[in-house]
């Protein structure tokens, strides 16, 4: 954590290689991006493109249609590490371009030069003819070995937050929403997938179509043997055939959260929800691609506790998907809303009101924990990250990445929620709120904007700290007074440990839900290690040892590694090997890294290991380790 807490703080106050606004590289109003969507936009892109397994490259054309917004002689896009053939103009002539220096995980401005000015309100279409680079950032190309079922290679990819320049030349910021269409080429038998409805199949092509504007964030392709089994109406789930049918089992209910969702937010708009179940190196717990939310094979724990995420994620398709942060210093108009949603629909799934609240307040209070684990902890309270809005200039948004845009935001609007009249009043706003900025992008001045202008009678609001919440580091300056009913079993049996005869039986857990337990074990990581051999024997009578879901193996690897266990380290490694989830990956080589005899073993298993992984996995654990700064 310590270690962390340094890298971190570093980032935010040292200059880094990379650009920034000040530098006049980038747009002014995306300090990740070099395009300038205030002079001109994209609209529709088509994609025209061959899947290479052999060559771990995507090849073909991108048709960009543009809207001149201003008087301009060029056009800029993002690229990173695409090899260009040539530009032209469709219909027209060969066009010129530059491509800029390539800066460290920002990629190459590429510039168009246009033959003649071009003027506010013309319409341009371009073609570009390019080849991916083997290790764009945005895909993890696997071999057959690394599937499960050891016959075909697999690719996917993952785009958000900047990684799509590294798939195609785009305007890679969030201010920009286009329609697209994709015609993929890839071998017989391969399945191919998109964030985008699925149209004509033929033996090597596949056509998609998504007529909903989106940012470059959420194009997503998938390619691999796959099978998959129909949810419900609107929706199926895709795997290897090996995980097929325990993901149906484990997301059988997928239609009664989308149904509940549309309660809360208004229809589902992106006509098609499925899920697809990736390899175990899928870097996060699920992403929000339209049409084909991506999930972790951690998910399938067995039991549906990991429910939430796919609410979550269903969440996005309203907030993030329909309404989006204009760049990632408001990631919090993304995450923190689609928390706050995800932990209202939660509860509206639970018929008991009473039982309802209790665990909407439960949910509440872990995410709490975690807030306060990373603003102490990881990140320190004074470090510029844990704002509510972030300033990105210099800073990569995979290193500004936490906990706090989730929580703090969360915690934020539940704050306005009972500051302005409690969920009667403040569901019609969030309604009133995806109906205005539907289809659009904004930042937190046009939320505030919006929400003084709905509530201009409500007399509360003038008292809001605004600097507070948004712009002061630091845990938030509000925390409700949650139900604590499910937490305080948890809290005692903690308690039990500072006693002098410390024993344990199952019957202290048997009662306890899945998360109970995770947090359970969650509270004993954030306490001085236990004694081996109490927590053996704690692991044992608890039926903790051998238990494959995640959410617990995880944490109970991690005690084991602050206790010590030296036994256990096999099976550590074992997992670290086999799970890219940066969640779980990243606290356990910290763990590792800060046992100071297993320090150099750690490593050793990173660096043999780190091909196999995603880059941003390999990224951020290359920076955990102290292999890079
Ligand atoms: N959109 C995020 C994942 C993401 C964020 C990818 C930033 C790349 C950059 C997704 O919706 C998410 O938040 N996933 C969480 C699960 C959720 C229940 C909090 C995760 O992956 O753990
Ligand atoms: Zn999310």
């Amino acid at each position: 954590m310590l270690n962390n807490m340094r890298l971190l703080s570093d980032l935010s106050t040292k200059t880094v290689r990379s650009p920034s606004r000040a530098m006049g590289a980038l747009s002014p109003l995306d300090p990740s991006s070099y395009s300038r969507p205030e002079l001109a936009i994209i609209k529709h892109i088509s994609l025209s493109l061959n899947v290479d397994f052999d060559k771990h490259v995507l090849s073909g054309e991108a048709t960009l249609n543009f809207d001149i917004l201003a008087d301009i002689n060029e056009l800029i896009l993002d690229t990173s590490n695409l090899q260009i053939e040539s530009i032209e103009e469709v219909g027209g002539s060969k066009l010129q371009y530059k491509l800029g220096d390539n800066l460290a995980n920002f990629g190459s401005k590429l510039t168009i030069l246009l033959p003649k000015q071009a003027s506010s309100g013309e319409k341009i279409k371009i073609k570009i003819k390019y080849t991916t680079g083997p290790t764009a950032s945005a895909l993890q190309w696997l071999d057959a070995e690394q599937t499960s079922g050891k016959q075909h290679p697999y690719m996917f990819s993952q785009c958000q937050p900047i990684h799509a320049r590294s798939i195609l030349p785009c305007q890679d910021t969030p201010a920009v929403k286009f329609t697209y269409d994709a015609e993929v080429t890839a071998p017989e038998h391969f399945t191919v997938l998109m964030s985008a409805l699925r149209g004509q199949v033929t033996a090597n092509k596949t056509s998609f179509n998504q007529p909903m504007p989106l940012p470059s964030y959420l194009v997503a392709i998938a390619v691999g043997v796959l099978e998959s089994r129909t949810l419900g109406p609107r929706s199926k789930v895709w795997s290897e055939k090996e995980e097929i049918e325990r993901s149906a089992w484990e997301f059988a209910e997928t239609e009664r959260y989308l149904q509940a969702a549309e309660k809360l937010c208004g229809p589902y708009e992106w006509t098609q929800y499925d899920l697809l179940v990736l390899p175990p190196s899928f870097p996060y717990g699920g992403m929000e691609n339209p049409c084909l939310t991506f999930v972790t094979p951690t998910l399938l724990a067995g039991d549906r506790s990991q429910a939430d995420v796919i609410v979550h994620e269903i969440m996005h398709s309203w907030t993030g998907n329909l309404v989006t942060n204009r760049n990632f210093e408001h990631f919090w108009l993304n995450e923190g809303f689609t928390v706050f949603l995800e932990r209202k629909v939660g509860a509206s799934l639970i018929n008991d009101s009473a039982e309802a609240k209790r665990s909407r307040d439960f949910h509440s209070l872990l995410g709490l924990q975690e807030l306060s684990e990373a603003i102490h902890d990881e990140l320190g309270v004074d470090n510029p990250l844990t704002k509510l809005v972030v300033s990105l200039d210099g800073v990569h948004p995979d290193d500004a990445f936490s906990t706090v845009p989730y929580e703090k935001g969360s915690l934020f609007l539940v704050y306005l929620e009972n500051l302005l009249g409690g969920p009667e009043v403040f569901d019609d706003f969030l309604r009133s709120y995806l109906t205005k900025y539907r289809k659009k992008s904004l930042d937190t001045d046009q939320f505030k904007a919006f929400l003084l202008d709905y509530f201009k009678d409500n007399d509360k609001l003038k008292k809001l700290d605004w600097d507070a919440w948004l712009y002061t580091s630091g845990m938030p300056p509000a925390i409700p007074d949650y139900d604590t009913t499910m937490t305080k079993a948890i809290t005692a049996l903690v308690a039990k440990l500072n006693g002098s005869v410390v024993t344990f039986s199952y019957k202290d857990v048997s009662s306890f839900t899945p998360h109970q337990l995770i947090h359970y074990l969650q509270q004993l990581i954030e306490r001085p290690a236990l004694p081996l051999e109490q927590l053996r024997a704690m692991g044992e009578e608890y039926k903790i040892i051998g238990n494959k879901n995640t959410e617990i193996w995880y944490r109970w690897l991690r005690l084991c590694a602050r206790s010590k266990d030296e036994s256990k380290l096999s099976e550590i490694f074992g997992f670290l090997n086999t799970n890219g989830r940066m969640k779980y990956v990243r606290p356990l080589y910290r763990d590792l890294y800060a046992w100071e005899e297993v320090r150099s073993q750690a490593i050793d298993n990173f660096l043999k290991n780190e091909k196999n992984m995603m880059h941003v996995t390999a990224y951020t654990l290359k920076k955990d380790l102290h292999l890079i700064e």
